[in-house]
């Protein structure tokens, strides 16, 4: 393979640009000529390419968001916006495709290659963590970090006006974010999606824990699960305390990718060129500390499960 290209699309998450920069690297390495695609998809239809060098890639290891920029293409979805995104690439004598990007961008990119042909590799990113096939994905630990931060802070002013906060994380439909935060948070709850509540039994613990002198609560809500405002409402009703909501939101997409997203992020990125130089299809995950590649259908056929032993470690620490 001569001529691959790279993009990324969808939601940014912090690691994308490390992604980059391990395809870049790789494939640079390897003899092969990297073209960019600008604004994900979208800049695919419009075909705005520009040519990767490796110091195009110089310093952006510790850059959060995403240096090739993306988007949330409607057009891409149609069968027509996918055809002019494969001739962008045939065109430009692009023989294969690297993803970088979440569900959404799983699909696009089997598409590429069942109906044009065109050889894609999808590496895993999305702060949801929500995608089968890899164990973790990459900007889910540095947005996990993020929330965290922000409820330690959130505990001081809770602990001092004794009130209960409930702090709504991102996740979309899936609880992955919001139990880890409430794990690493040590918050006294977390409602997923996943997992059946009732408000009223932990307004009642509330209320209990209050009593025997508890000074503060905070309870974790994953976006999918139900609205903060409305649960502190609710709270607030049953247990007479001084509620408040705060909703995180995009503040957790942001921010210098950690570590381990760094590491995660050139794993992938080098892991999907070698892939491609193969001739082969597919996307690449973690399992372990091992990289692994499954079909990019695994992404929709399988869904990714709760870790439930995880959410009963938080419910028995929160008591
Ligand atoms: O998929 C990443 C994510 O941040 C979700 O957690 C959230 O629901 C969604 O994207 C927000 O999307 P947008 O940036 O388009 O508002």
């Amino acid at each position: 393979m001569k001529t691959i290209a790279v993009l990324t699309s969808g939601g940014d998450s912090p690691g994308m640009n490390p992604a980059i920069r391990g395809v870049v690297r790789t494939a640079v390495a390897a003899g092969m000529e990297v073209i960019g695609v600008r604004r994900g998809y979208a800049g695919l239809i419009e075909g705005d390419l520009i040519e990767l060098r490796t110091t195009w890639v110089s310093g952006i290891i510790r850059e959060g968001g995403t240096k090739l920029l993306t988007a949330r293409s409607e057009e891409f979805k149609t069968p027509a916006g996918q055809r002019k995104g494969a001739e962008t690439l045939k065109a430009r004598g692009v023989e294969g495709l690297v993803v970088i990007g979440g569900n959404g961008s799983a699909h696009g990119a089997y598409c590429l290659h069942q109906k044009f042909g065109i050889a894609t590799v999808l590496v895993p990113s999305s702060i949801d963590n929500d995608l089968a096939g890899t164990d973790v994905s990459i900007g889910f630990q540095t947005a996990v970090n993020t929330a965290v931060e922000a409820i330690d802070k959130i505990r001081d002013t809770a602990v001092s006006h004794d009130r209960v906060f409930v702090v709504e994380v991102m996740g979309r439909e899936a609880g992955f974010l919001a139990l880890e935060v409430a794990l690493a948070g040590g918050a006294e709850h977390v409602l997923i999606p996943e997992i059946p509540f009732s408000l009223t039994k932990i307004g009642i613990a509330i209320k209990e824990g209050h009593e025997r002198g508890k000074v503060s609560s905070i309870i974790v809500v994953a976006e999918g699960a139900a609205k903060g405002i409305a649960v502190a409402a609710e709270i607030e009703a049953i247990t007479g305390a001084d509620t408040r909501a705060t909703v995180l939101g995009h503040v957790q997409r942001g921010g210098s990718p950690c570590a381990t997203d760094r590491i995660l992020g050139v794993r992938l990125g080098a892991a999907a060129v070698e892939l491609l130089a193969k001739g082969q299809n597919g996307m690449v995950g973690i399992k372990g500390s091992e990289v692994v590649v499954s079909p990019i259908e695994t992404v929709w056929r399988k869904k990714k499960t709760i870790d439930k032993d995880l959410y009963e470690l938080a419910r028995t620490l929160s008591q």
